[in-house]
């Protein structure tokens, strides 16, 4: 199965009755397995979480920690463009020139890379072994 078609089929089990704006998000993972994540929303809102954590809780959960390519699709208008705190958690798994699609269901393509979707992107380096104690 393509990266595509997982994202695809996985939005269509998004948990959205909220927002009812469903996401798919499929990531490759550095063996070359796909996982797949949709929405999964709760009516206490904040515990909601996005299809891209979803995802990467799968390819986690098998085993794997690096990921080489992700795909995301929802219905909107232009392609759908990963929240914040998304970006950090692929950022996490991911080389920042790992490919990413952005798609709508129109057919609409956008492709980027993890380093442009975080430029600035908080990472291992700030947190090197002699950051030291300035106190
Ligand atoms: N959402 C995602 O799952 N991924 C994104 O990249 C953008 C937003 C979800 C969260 C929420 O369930 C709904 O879309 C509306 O924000």
């Amino acid at each position: 199965m393509s990266l595509e078609k997982a994202a695809f089929g996985v939005r269509e089990n998004a948990y959205a009755p909220y927002s009812r704006f469903k996401v798919g998000a499929a990531i490759r993972s550095a063996d070359g397995t796909i996982y797949a994540g949709c929405n999964v929303e709760n009516i206490a809102y904040p515990e909601g979480t996005c299809a891209e954590a979803g995802a990467i809780a799968a390819m986690v959960a098998a085993g794997e920690t690096r990921l080489t390519e992700v795909f995301v699709v929802a219905d909107s208008m232009v392609p759908v463009s990963p929240c914040g705190g998304c970006r950090q958690k692929l950022a996490e798994f991911g080389t920042g020139d790992a490919k990413v699609t952005l798609a709508n269901l129109d057919g609409v393509r956008e492709t980027t890379t993890l380093a442009a979707l975080l430029p600035g992107a908080f990472g291992r380096d700030h947190m090197a072994e002699d950051h030291g104690d300035r106190d």
